[in-house]
């Protein structure tokens, strides 16, 4: 059973790892299953330094491979903003129920709506260099926010792929297009090609 620890103490996001993995002779691990603290401060200036930076502290502290994360959305017409400035962007009003209409507003005298999502996973203590994996995912502002599904900027999010609001959208239409799904299976062929993991049940 390969074992790989998670750069976060958010049981939920181990758990969505675990799930988007079934099948697979792998095991998933928070910080906090291990025991343990690590807080480093996210000052990179793009996804790919702030998960390497959030891999590098956690691989320091473990010989077990890890993985770190970073993501975010993307409006084009405002040079990427909020981008990995996301999750601040949002506690800044309180949270995404605020921020996503503040968004909406500041958007409002452009034309272009388009935005992405971008999801960055770092892989360390596999290979001597850290190994990084990107997935992004297309799509467009909403005028106004829609649906109960998803979190974050999901119900202002229409996703060009999917065909519909990510705020609409089942989990597993968004576990199929999403930016982190797309991130994800780039791991998932990096570790099978490996030979480190293989898939041992059928879904
Ligand atoms: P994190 O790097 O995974 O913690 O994500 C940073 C922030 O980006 C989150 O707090 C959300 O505001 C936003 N975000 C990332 N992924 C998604 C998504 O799939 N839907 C909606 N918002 C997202």
């Amino acid at each position: 059973m390969f074992e790989l620890v998670v750069a976060t103490n958010n049981a939920h996001k181990v758990k969505e790892y675990q799930e988007m993995f079934s099948g697979y002779d792998i095991k998933f691990y928070s910080m906090k299953d291990l025991g343990i603290v690590c807080n480093p401060e996210e000052n990179g200036k793009t996804y790919e330094e702030n998960s390497l930076i959030k891999a590098s502290a956690l691989a320091k502290l473990t010989k077990l491979p890890v993985i770190a994360d970073d993501s975010g959305l993307n409006v084009v017409a405002l040079n990427n903003f909020p981008g990995i400035y996301s999750s601040r962007y949002a506690d800044s009003y309180g949270g995404n129920k605020v921020a996503n209409l503040e968004l909406i507003k500041k958007l409002k005298p452009y034309e272009d709506k388009s935005a992405f999502f971008a999801c960055l996973i770092t892989l360390m203590n596999v290979e001597e260099k850290p190994v990084q994996f990107k997935g992004i995912c297309r799509g467009k502002i909403l005028d106004k926010p829609v649906g109960e599904g998803g979190f974050g900027y999901d119900p202002i999010f229409y996703s060009e792929e999917a065909k519909i609001a990510f705020g609409e959208a089942s989990p597993e239409i968004k576990n199929k297009y999403s930016h982190r799904a797309k991130a994800v299976s780039q791991l998932i062929e990096y570790l099978k090609n490996k030979r480190l993991i293989e898939l041992v049940n059928e879904k």
